[in-house]
């Protein structure tokens, strides 16, 4: 059977860093209160004028230098934002456009935080379906561009920056011995719409709006909505937690992140933390831990990974990768 294959990871994160003290500056909080809370340190915040096409196709050229591919091997490109540049067209077809590429698909999926597991499942079946051949999988964000700074409830916990992976269509066997994605799950319950949206939207109120959270809400349902995602990974493919070498987790909160481990049994030094430095990038904060867990070595070739999200809408959703 056809697998989709992770042959190259890159990332790129906005040089500009907004620390904790800095944004003590700005609104009523202090670098206490938001360790504490979240775990965030600090974020990287994109430059005037630089957009999420930027980020993405900095992300993609690094992704594919990884692989040691040329754009032109590229015929599918899926890339995850709830930012993009414009309403329209698509930011993966300016992606597509400035590698030069001429050929194959270019579109983007709104799935705000879960957007890179929805863009990665969705690649996926493409290429198991055989109608591509390598994807990139871009997630990419400029959510400073979405906060009200005056809000001290949500401007602290977001960053800007982008991830991408290249993925392969290879033969398998069809076993969890096999290279690439095993299996994906996806979910979305849109009654919880009230609990995290954006106030605004070109048919809605013709502004780009707010990012507006109620935080404790969120959290709840993440822990719940996270551990059985990522149940239904292991149960559809007879794997347990402990075959799990690395947990690649979307980046909102350390409190998230250490509440889905404990309810999990998992062990807390195998899940990928980025959130302290990159604070929560949206559909970036996946491939951004993934690419940095692969280049500094932890990730090696035949490890299991364990992908997951949860995101506005609610969406959520997982994937286990051998890689
Ligand atoms: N600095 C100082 N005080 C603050 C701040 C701040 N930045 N923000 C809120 N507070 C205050 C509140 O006003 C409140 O004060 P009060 O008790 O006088 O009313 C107090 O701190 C406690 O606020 P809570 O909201 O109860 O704090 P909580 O412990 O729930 O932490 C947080 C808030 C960090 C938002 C937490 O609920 C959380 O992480 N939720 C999940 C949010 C998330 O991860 N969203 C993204 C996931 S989905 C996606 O990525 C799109």
């Amino acid at each position: 059977m056809i697998r989709s294959v992770i042959v190259g990871c890159g990332s790129y994160l906005p040089k500009r860093v907004m620390t904790n003290a800095e944004l003590a500056g700005m609104v009523d909080t202090s670098d206490e209160w938001i360790v504490a809370r979240s775990g965030i340190r600090q974020r990287h915040i994109a430059a005037d004028g630089e957009t999420t096409g930027d980020l993405a196709e900095a992300a993609a050229r690094d992704a594919l230098d990884h692989a040691g591919l040329q754009p032109d091997d590229i015929d599918l490109i899926v890339l995850a934002t709830a930012t993009p540049d414009s309403t329209f067209p698509a930011t993966a077809t300016v992606v597509q456009s400035r590698l030069g590429i001429r050929h194959g698909a270019a579109f983007d999926i709104q799935a705000v935080c879960s957007g890179f597991v929805y863009a990665l499942a969705t690649a996926d079946n493409f290429l198991k379906a055989g109608q591509f051949r390598r994807a990139l999988v871009i997630g990419a964000e400029t959510f400073s561009r979405i906060l009200d700074w005056e809000d001290r409830t949500t401007c602290v916990l977001f960053g800007d920056g982008a991830g991408a992976i290249v993925l392969e269509a290879m033969e398998g066997e069809g076993t969890n011995a096999d290279r690439g994605i095993l299996t994906s799950h996806l979910h979305a319950d849109g009654c919880h719409h009230d609990l995290l949206y954006v106030d605004g939207g070109p048919s809605g109120t013709q502004t780009v709006g707010h990012l507006r959270m109620s935080g404790k809400e969120v959290f709840r349902h993440a822990v719940v909505n996270l551990s059985a995602v990522i149940n239904e990974a292991l149960d559809a493919t007879g794997l347990h937690a402990d075959d799990i070498d690395w947990v690649i987790p979307h980046q909102a909160n350390k409190r998230i992140l250490d509440g889905t481990a404990r309810k999990l049994k998992l062990d807390p030094s195998k899940v990928v933390v980025t959130v302290d430095r990159h604070g929560n990038t949206s559909a970036a904060s996946v491939p951004l831990a993934l690419t940095e867990a692969v280049r500094d070595g932890r990730i090696q070739r035949g490890q299991l990974l364990l992908l997951e999200a949860m995101g506005g809408g609610f969406t959520w959703g997982s994937a286990l990768v051998r890689w």
